[in-house]
């Protein structure tokens, strides 16, 4: 009997289940009411008493392993089994934090949306440009202030060769590919030597505007504008037309808006003047039509050009440029509800 328990003690060690019901099956076959431990203590009653308390002893001791290890093996599937199951393949590891849209964008948005339902549609072109499609095709004179090195970056070794000043290099472009009807909205990012303060920057946005058919007039610029104005900063806008000076169009005008915080009575915001400006304009000039291959004895057009920087600020106030360009999460949070 000696060995018998011997050699149960030696088998225990070695059990393995693979999961549950192989781990029940074991606990049946030992300790179950017909098991073997049962059987040995049928025997142990056979035994003479002299043996009794040496053999009692060593079945006791048995059956603590096989419990002990019956036990083990039940909590080892028992994980198993759970970290299989609790693992929710389809659930999100964290609670997933909303991006929101750059302020710009969401104004660029909403200037394209505003004229692509007057019909425009959306033209681009590149930010590395050639003298001809920011200046000479846009009738700047070839000793005009606005290239000088001040304002405009160059690429060493190639001076024909610059960052674009303004979005109505996307005019050309669009002119030597198109002919009228044209009817096109331009947003990009412009470049400009400047020292960066809370009030410029080296780099900003515009977008450009440019209508040309025949018969069109000031008064179609007029109409399409005052009701972007009105789209934009609301219903009760009103604006108005400064004549002003731009070497593409002829006449040209820069237009303000009514002070949209103070509704025109004149705040700090307006200086007091009741009105805030927002863009240049004016009819294409006719020689920027025909260095463009356009027949300006046929079509008119007009243009207009804006910062999207400035229409931000005008609607958001935001006080600080640099702030567009920071990235800061705080500051783009604060637009989430107007994504
Ligand atoms: N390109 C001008 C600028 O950067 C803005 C502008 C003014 C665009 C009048 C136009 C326009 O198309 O007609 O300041």
């Amino acid at each position: 009997m000696i060995t018998k328990i011997e050699q149960l003690t030696a088998e225990i060690g070695n059990l393995r289940a693979n999961n549950a019901e192989e781990a029940e099956q074991l606990r049946i076959k030992y300790l179950g009411r017909k098991g073997v431990m049962n059987d040995l203590m049928e025997e142990f009653r056979t035994v003479a008493p002299e043996q009794k308390r040496e053999l009692g002893q060593k079945i006791n001791a048995l059956k603590q392993l096989i419990t002990a290890k019956i036990n083990e093996l039940k909590d080892a599937v028992a994980t198993e089994a759970n970290s299989n199951d609790s693992v929710d393949l389809t659930r999100t590891p964290y609670p997933i934090q909303l991006g929101t849209r750059h302020p710009l964008t969401i104004v660029k948005n909403e200037i394209v949306d505003i004229f692509s339902r007057l019909g425009f549609t959306l033209a681009e072109g590149p930010e590395v440009e050639d003298d001809w499609h920011v200046y000479s095709s846009m009738n700047f004179a070839d000793d005009h202030p606005a290239r000088d090195m001040q304002d405009t970056f160059f690429v060493e070794a190639r001076p024909d060769i610059i960052l674009r000043s303004h979005t109505s290099s996307v005019q050309a472009r669009v002119m030597e590919t198109q002919q009228p009807p044209i009817r096109v909205i331009c947003p990009g990012r412009v470049y400009r030597n400047e020292a960066i303060s809370a009030r410029a920057h080296c780099f900003f946005h515009q977008v450009e505007g440019l209508y040309i058919d025949k018969n069109v007039s000031f008064t179609d610029l007029k109409q399409v504008l005052l009701l972007f104005a009105q789209e934009m900063f609301g219903s009760e806008t009103k604006i108005r037309l400064r004549p002003s000076y731009f070497p593409f169009t002829e006449p040209s005008a820069e237009m303000d808006i009514s002070c949209h915080l103070c509704g025109g009575k004149g705040c700090s915001f307006c200086k007091h003047t009741g009105w805030v400006e927002i863009l240049g304009c004016g009819m294409v000039d006719p020689a920027v039509l025909e260095a463009n291959g356009i027949d300006s004895t046929v079509y008119t057009g007009y243009a207009f050009g804006m910062g999207i920087e400035r229409i931000t600020n005008l609607k958001y106030q935001v006080k600080d440029l640099r702030m567009f360009s920071e990235n800061d999460v705080r500051f783009l949070d604060e637009f989430k509800s107007a994504n």
